[in-house]
């Protein structure tokens, strides 16, 4: 099989497998037990309390684990407008292409009455600083801005918002899960005061995340319950989990520039080939996005049937985010970059991973054309555009 779904989920490498296996033979007690087990198991979590938090520049003290990506942009969504509604600040700033893990919350918050306003993004996918300032008011509460987008891939200003809310003293939260371990981050140069990451997106095992938040920033908890992580998030701590998500970061970071690199050189050969085909536009902007993101519209096919075909071939891809999948709605990111309903139906996303290889890249642009052809050759609206009784979208 051809992986190409890494911004879905990645395999768990060995490095994680193997520190998890070691975690759960030999510290396997209750980090919160006073005991030698307990205090083998709170030793490993403090130690990757520390290697997580030296992957974004941040201090130990200010990461705490979640069960996700989704868990971490709750908290700290949720954390900010309550800090903000002791405050008589109820609004909010996010923007329009949001993992839905915040755009849902942030919907559940109108509901309780805050105000939202979500910043359009240009063409290209990338939100403009000057449109987020333009948002800013005395009453916001929170800024959440992603760090890069997981359907298009796109590398949000992130520092130069951070910036903006910093001189502001708004907090500014970023959405990072698709970023860390594969883009630089460093939430001090970046201006970051809350920043969410998920362990499965760069190798290590999914159900496990962080969220950093600021020193003196207070957090509220989501979970009640017991006083772990320092009473900010209730439930005896997934050691085995938090373990391999720090070793497969450690180990993202210190490979990162040369998976770049690679990842780079194949997703530009992927995107040149699939430019070959007619009628096609990539999504986001061409340098500005994540060195393993691939994202196209081919105009007159359903995404779906693509998928399918593709999977037949022995190539596993994506068609708009896996969590929008399984629903009929096109997807809001390519919405909001202007394709209109009938082209972004017609999306594929191809994320690469480490792993991927030269051949693969050349086998995948075979097997797209073939599909794209095959589908075509079916498809009533592909022949309404051929007879122009309709006219295209994508020249
Ligand atoms: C940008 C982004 N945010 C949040 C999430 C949710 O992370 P998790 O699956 O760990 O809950 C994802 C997962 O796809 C994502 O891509």
């Amino acid at each position: 099989m051809i992986y190409l779904d890494n911004a879905a989920t990645t395999k768990t490498g060995q490095v994680a497998q193997q520190a998890m296996v070691a975690c759960m033979e030999e510290c396997w007690g209750n980090p919160s037990s006073l005991h030698t087990p307990g205090q083998r198991a709170a030793e490993v979590l403090e130690r990757a309390r520390e290697e997580i938090a030296s992957a974004i520049g941040a201090s130990a003290q200010e990461i705490y684990f979640t069960s996700g990506g989704s868990e971490a942009d709750n908290q700290a969504i949720r954390s900010a407008a309550a800090l903000g509604r002791r405050q008589g600040k109820t609004h909010l700033v996010s923007t329009a292409i949001e993992h839905h893990a915040v755009l849902h919350t942030l919907a559940a918050l109108e509901k309780e009455g805050f105000t939202v306003t979500l910043v359009p993004v240009d063409e290209s996918g990338i939100v403009k600083v000057a449109d987020v300032e333009a948002a800013l008011r005395e009453d916001t509460a929170l800024v959440s801005v992603m760090f890069a987008n997981n359907e298009i891939g796109t590398l949000q200003p992130v520092e130069e918002i951070g910036r903006l809310c910093r001189e502001r003293k708004i907090p500014f939260h970023t959405d990072a899960v698709q970023a860390v371990g594969h883009v630089p981050v460093d939430v001090e140069q970046q201006n970051i005061d809350l920043l969410s990451l998920s362990g499965h997106k760069f190798h290590g095992p999914r159900g496990v995340g962080a969220l950093y938040v600021r020193r003196g920033l207070p957090l509220f908890p989501l979970i009640e319950g017991g006083a772990q992580e320092r009473g900010k998030r209730a439930g005896t701590e997934n050691t085995p989990a938090i373990v391999g998500m720090a070793a497969a970061l450690k180990e993202a970071c210190a490979h990162r520039e040369e998976n770049a690199a690679r990842e780079r050189k194949l997703r530009d050969q992927l995107i040149a080939g699939l430019e070959q085909i007619p009628h096609s536009a990539l999504n986001g902007d061409r340098e500005r996005r994540l060195p393993g993101n691939v994202n196209f519209c081919f105009e007159g096919i359903e995404g779906e049937s693509l998928l399918l075909l593709l999977d037949d071939k022995g190539i596993a891809a994506s068609s708009g985010s896996a969590c929008t999948s399984g629903s009929l709605d096109p997807s809001h990111v390519l919405l909001a970059i202007g394709r209109p309903h009938e082209v972004a139906h017609g999306s594929l996303r191809l994320t690469l991973g480490e792993e991927t290889t030269e051949e693969e890249i050349t086998k995948t642009i075979q097997a797209v054309e073939e599909v794209v052809a095959y589908l075509r050759a079916m498809s009533p609206v592909w022949r309404q555009l051929q007879k122009g009784e309709r006219a295209y979208v994508i020249q």
